[in-house]
C-alpha cells in the first residue's frame, strides 16, 4: 500500500486562480475571443482548456486590431501596454499585483540614483516586463555581469528561489558603496519551496507536477531534488511509471504555482492505484 502525502498549498497561486477565473468569467459573459499575450499561464494542459473556451494565446500583439486582449499574471511589456492602449483594444489586467509590486519597487529604486539589477531570468516575460517599464534602463543578474556602481538596487523576479537572490547580493555587496536590496520573491514561491523541501525530507520520492515551461516548477523540481534525489518532474499522470515506485511506501506530491487542481487530483488517484 502506497502512501501518498501533498504539500498544503497546492494547485493554482492566487495571481494564476485570479488571472484564469476573471479571463474565463470574461470570456462567457463577452461571448467573443479573447487573446492572451502568449500563454496565460505556464501549463500546456490549461493553455489547451482555454482554447476551447475561446481565450486564444497570440505571440505578436502589434497584429491585433481587434478583439480584446487579457494581460498574463506575470505581466506584459510597457511597448505591447502602450499599443493596446494606443490601437483602443478592449483589455483584461490580470497582471498579478505581486508582479507590478516588483515594477514598483524597480522604478522607486531608479528614481533614487540606484542601478537597479534584476535578480531572475531575463528570457521569462515576468523580467522582461520588469525591465520595459525601466524603459530597459536596469540590468539582469546573471554570471556574466561584469560592473561596478556607486549605488545599486536590488529586484528579484518573483518566482526566483531564496538562495539565487542571497547569492546575487553576495555578489553585488563586493562591488557597491551603498546596496539596498528588495526582496520580492513572492509569498506562495517561497512557501510552496519550503513545504515541497520539507515533504521531500520524509517521503522516499516526490512527484513534481508542472508544466515544463513553468519557471516555478522548475525551480521547485530543482530545490526537491538537492534533498530527495528520487524525484520526478511530470506534467500529467500519464507520464507516470509503475517502476518508479517499486518497493516504495510514501510519496510526496508538489505542485507548480500554474498546475491545476485536477491535474494534482488525476496524479494522486493514478500513485494510489499503482
Ligand atoms: Fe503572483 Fe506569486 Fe502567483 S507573483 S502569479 S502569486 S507565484
Amino acid at each position: 500500500m502506497i502512501e501518498v502525502i501533498k504539500t498544503k498549498h497546492i494547485g493554482f497561486c492566487f495571481g494564476v486562480h485570479r488571472a484564469v477565473s476573471t479571463v474565463m468569467r470574461e470570456a462567457e459573459r463577452r461571448g467573443e475571443p479573447i487573446y492572451t499575450l502568449g500563454p496565460l499561464l505556464h501549463n500546456p494542459q490549461m493553455v489547451e482548456k482555454l482554447k476551447a473556451k475561446g481565450i486564444e494565446p497570440v505571440e505578436d500583439v502589434f497584429r491585433l486590431d481587434k478583439g480584446v486582449v487579457a494581460f498574463r499574471s506575470h505581466g506584459i511589456r510597457r511597448d505591447e501596454e502602450e499599443y493596446i492602449r494606443a490601437k483602443g483594444l478592449a483589455f483584461i489586467d490580470t497582471t498579478c499585483p505581486f508582479v507590478k509590486r516588483v515594477r514598483k519597487r524597480a522604478r522607486y529604486l531608479r528614481k533614487n540614483g540606484y542601478m537597479v539589477v534584476i535578480a531572475g531570468d531575463r528570457r521569462h516575460p515576468e523580467v522582461k516586463s520588469v525591465l520595459s517599464y525601466l524603459d530597459n534602463d536596469g540590468i539582469v543578474f546573471d554570471s556574466l555581469c561584469s560592473f561596478e556602481a556607486k549605488k545599486i538596487g536590488v529586484v528579484s523576479q518573483t518566482t526566483l528561489d531564496q538562495e539565487t537572490l542571497s547569492d546575487v547580493v553576495r555578489v553585488l555587496a563586493a562591488r557597491a558603496e551603498e546596496l539596498r536590496v528588495y526582496n520580492t520573491i513572492c509569498e506562495s514561491t517561497h512557501t510552496r519551496r519550503r513545504e515541497a523541501v520539507e515533504l521531500a525530507g520524509v517521503s522516499e520520492a516526490m512527484l513534481i507536477v508542472g508544466g515544463r515551461n513553468s519557471s516555478n516548477t522548475t525551480k521547485l523540481f530543482e530545490s526537491v531534488r538537492r534533498v530527495q534525489p528520487c524525484a520526478y518532474h511530470i506534467e500529467t499522470a500519464d507520464e507516470i511509471r509503475p517502476e518508479w515506485f517499486a518497493r516504495l511506501h510514501r510519496i510526496g506530491i508538489a505542485g507548480g504555482a500554474s498546475t491545476p487542481d485536477e491535474i494534482i487530483d488525476r496524479v494522486e488517484r493514478r500513485v494510489k492505484n499503482l
